[in-house]
Parts: structure tokens; sequence; C-alpha cells
């Protein structure tokens, strides 16, 4: 007969947090979020990848495109841009994060130095950019040789047949930086020298960058940024097991920072494979994390393979019928659970950490806090994202609520992308997931900041200062299911719907 674990397996609504001593130092300024994401050995850390939030998007045709990735990265998270699309459209997503640079644009707006001032006109009216990058061939990424702002071309007597050389202020009068500068930096020299406009060039002069004065404001905004040794936005990328022979060195090219294999059930030689030959070939270029898992063993046996990190949870996910269709599964809590104590041992024998990530079922914020609490360093949430402005799925109505699109990877509408091609991947006799709505709840920015806003009074209240204490120190309580009751609004008389 089978064996049947002791216990029942419980999910995040059967937890609760015990308040631990508050210390006065212990405030909203002083909070760490940051967190490990990749493998970490008590010998060197210098290797390991760090969150400086400890949430990442699913990797989902919903959640994470480029515009997601862009928008958490700015935010201190990470997103897995899903591999449920060709190799080139998902390396192109790859590309564009990387490219991204806040406050560090890309001109749209050069033209060479024996273009006319009509041209510089119709260009600018075009673009609605009034710098103008002049280069030698008046292309992008060539020498630059100077600039032409509105203020040049004010002056009354202008001919329009004029070359730009007459008007433009040369390379040797401008106040330029070099590519690798922070965006700190750049901004200090833009308020040092009072410009409107500091070009960022290469040790050969090429044109990279222009930097804005009127952008400062909004980088400001984003001070934990999640960036690489360039000053690039980071941005993960998931994996199959059938094509990531060709995928996964089209990735690393295309600048991905990390990978993670996507899939249901990580408990395979597929994965073993995969992760296995992935690590020996590329160890080197890029880190890859395994999942998804439930149970201790399976831990051990991706851990083996040579996972940097670990995704944990089988069907809990919100357009997951996983359970309902296969059997398989296991209430999130406990897998977190088990896992974490598993992970905790390995470490005191051998000394290496192995970060585990709590993927799916996340409904309530709070759910967060007990998920790092239960030990996880960080979460991935689908549902949560796709609510947002910043996903892929389109907004509509369901009578008066407004609507997102969310389905899941394991529904038809998202294998559809390899009917035509040759990918070797196997047909979807049944699904796993469902075709869904969520509801709509506005910008990513708005909504996250509240949701970390609860995540750190969770942690003051615990009296943990990081993402480390709050693992060690915290106490957790199951609820009866009429304590449930009691922790909710309750015997009240609802107010009446206003006309
Ligand atoms: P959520 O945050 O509860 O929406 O869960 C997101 C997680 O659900 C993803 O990160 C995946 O692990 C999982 N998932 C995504 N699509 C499917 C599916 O179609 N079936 C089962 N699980 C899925």
């Amino acid at each position: 007969m089978a064996d049947i674990i002791d216990g029942v397996s419980h999910t995040f609504n059967e937890f609760l947090l015990i308040p631990r001593l508050t210390t006065k130092d212990c405030t909203h300024g002083n909070i760490s979020l940051t967190t490990y994401l990749t493998k970490v050995s008590d010998k060197c850390d210098l290797d390991a990848m760090r969150l400086n939030i400890p949430m990442v998007s699913a990797a989902m045709q919903s959640v994470s495109d480029a515009r997601m990735a862009i928008a958490l990265a700015q935010e201190g998270g990470l997103s897995f841009i899903y591999c449920s699309q060709s190799i080139e459209e998902q390396c192109k997503m790859v590309r564009s994060v990387k490219l991204y640079k806040a406050g560090f644009v890309a001109s749209d707006t050069t033209l060479s130095p024996k273009d006319t001032v009509a041209t510089a006109m119709r260009l600018r009216a075009k673009t609605g950019h009034s710098t103008i990058a002049i280069t030698e061939n008046g292309c992008n990424n060539d020498i630059l040789v100077g600039l032409v702002t509105s203020k040049d071309l004010r002056l009354s007597r202008i001919d329009p047949n004029d070359s730009l050389d007459k008007y433009m202020t040369p390379i040797d009068k401008l106040v330029v930086a070099y590519e690798g500068i922070s965006l700190h930096e750049a901004n200090d020299i833009i308020w040092r020298h009072k410009l409107n406009c500091l070009p960022i060039i290469d040790r050969n002069k090429r044109l990279k960058y222009l930097t804005f004065r009127k952008d400062y404001d909004a980088s400001k905004k984003y001070t934990s940024q999640l960036v690489d040794a360039q000053k690039r936005l980071m941005v993960g990328a998931a994996i199959n097991t059938w094509d990531y022979m060709d995928r996964v060195p089209a990735l690393i090219d295309a600048g991905a920072d990390i990978l993670c294999v996507d899939s249901s059930d990580g408990y395979s030689e597929y994965q073993f494979d995969a992760i296995k030959m992935i690590k020996n070939k590329y160890g080197d270029k890029i880190k890859i994390g395994g999942g998804n898992i439930v149970y201790p063993d399976a831990f051990n046996y991706l851990v083996e393979a040579g996972a940097d990190f670990v995704k944990v949870g089988i069907g809990g996910g919100s357009i997951c019928i996983t359970r309902e269709q296969k059997g398989i599964g296991r209430g999130q809590a406990s897998a977190i659970i088990d896992i974490a104590r598993e992970r905790d041992a390995l470490y005191q024998r051998t000394g290496v950490y192995i970060p585990i990530c709590a993927d799916g079922g996340i409904v309530h914020d709070y759910h967060i806090s007990l998920a790092i609490a239960m030990g996880a360093d960080f979460v991935m949430l689908g549902r949560y994202f796709a609510r947002f402005d910043e996903s892929p799925g389109k907004k509509t109505h369901i009578g008066n609520q407004v609507v997102k699109e969310h389905w899941g990877e394991g529904t038809k509408r998202s294998a559809n992308w390899s009917r035509y091609l040759d990918t070797g991947r196997p047909d979807i006799i049944f699904e796993e997931g469902v075709d869904s709505f969520v509801p709509y709840v506005g910008g990513l920015d708005e909504n996250l900041q509240i949701t970390l806003a609860k995540l750190k009074s969770a942690m003051i209240s615990c009296g943990a200062k990081t993402i480390n204490d709050f693992q060690k120190n915290a106490l957790l309580t199951i609820v009866s299911p009429s304590s449930i009751v009691e922790g909710g609004a309750h015997d009240l008389v609802s107010r009446p719907m206003m006309e």
C-alpha cells in the first residue's frame, strides 16, 4: 500500500503570525527587503545574486513580458519572461529589457552636421523631441560631434537650407560623460553644470545615450532598482525541458540574467538532465532555478542536479487545476515549511544555502509575509501582477467591473504558440489551467508600495529588520476555522449601497 504522510497539508489561510518584541530601531526606514535569489556558500557570497524586494513575477503569457519586467525591476524585483513563445520572440523581450535604461535614453532624434535646419525641423516635429544629437554620419552609436537644442534654433535669421554645423554646440564645448556611469552620478553632473541634457559616450566617443534634467524626478523615484554590473535592469527567462539546447544559448546571448525551468512537476529526470547540462556547459555564464516541487526528496534531487534556487508549489496557482485533473499537489504552506527545513538542514551540513521560492496561491498580501516567515526567500506571483496596467492581458468589462485577462500556462491558449512550429513540444491532451479574468486594480507601482508596506509592518511586529531575521524569529500558529471567521469583520450590519 502507498505511504501516507502524517498530518494534513496546510494552506496559507490556516496560519497567522504571533508578534515578537518590536524594538524601537525596527522602523519602516530601517528594514531591508533584500534577499538571496541564488545559491550562496558560507565561504563566499560574492557570486550570489540578490533581489531588492522578495518578489518575482510568474513566467506566464498573461504576466511577464518586457513591459512588466521593466516595471518590476525598477522596483527591485524580477520577472521571468515566459517561454511559451518562440526563442526569437522571448529573446526580443529580454533584449528590450536589457536595452531599457531608466533615465538613459537612446536618442531618436539624431542627424549629421551636413543635414539641414529644415530636416531638423521635420524630424523634431515627428519625434516630439527638441534636442538633436549630431553624429558624424547621422546615426546612433556613431561618433558624437555636437548637439542642437531649441535655444540654438531660436535665432531670428535662420535659413532652413543652412547645415546644422552652423548652429550646433560642438563636442569640445559640451559636457559629456562616459558609458558605465550610474544615473545618480549623471544627475550630479547635470545639476553641477546646470545642463538640460548630458550625452553619454563610450571610450571611442560614440554616442550611447542622452540623459535629461527633466527625467531626474522620474529616475529619483526608483531607489531600489535591480540592475546588473553595467547598470542595466535585470531580467529572468523561463525555459522548458525540450528545446533548452537552442533556447539557453540564445537567451544568454540576448542578455538574460537568470533562468528557471518552468514545469508544474520538477521532480523528473528531464529536469535533472536539463539543469545538469546547463550548469556544465553554461554555469560560468548564467544561474538556473528548478521546480516546481512540494516535498524534500525532490528538493535534494534538484540541488544535486545543480539548481541555484528551487521553486516550491504544485496545484495552488489561481488559474491552476492540476490537483483536480491529476490529483497531484500539496497544501502550499506545508510544502514550504518542509522544504525550508530540508534546506536549512543542508546548510547546517554543508554551509551551502539554496534559496527557495514560494510559487503560486498567494491571494492576500499577508500571504507573502507568511510564505517568508515559513522559510521562503522570495515569492513568485501570477494573479497579483496580472491585475496591473503593466501586464499583457487585455483590459475589459464584466458587468460594471473592470477586469484583465489571465490564463494559465497549462491551457491550450498558452500552448498554441508551438502548434505550427517544429519544437518537439508534446501536445496537450488535457488542460491543467483555466482561461479567466482578474480584477483590474491600476498601476504596479502604487499597488506594490502598499503590499511592501504591509510586509514591512508584519516584519516590524515580529521584531525583524531583515528577511533573514524574519525567517529566524517568526512564530507561526495554526488557526481554527472559527478563528478565521473571527479574524475578518464580523457581526456587523452592512452599510446599504449608496445610489
Ligand atoms: P498565482 O500567483 O496564484 O496566480 O500562481 C502563479 C503560478 O501558477 C505560476 O508561477 C505557475 O507556477 C503556476 N501556473 C501557471 N500556469 C498554470 C497552469 O496552467 N496550471 C497550473 N499551474 C500554473
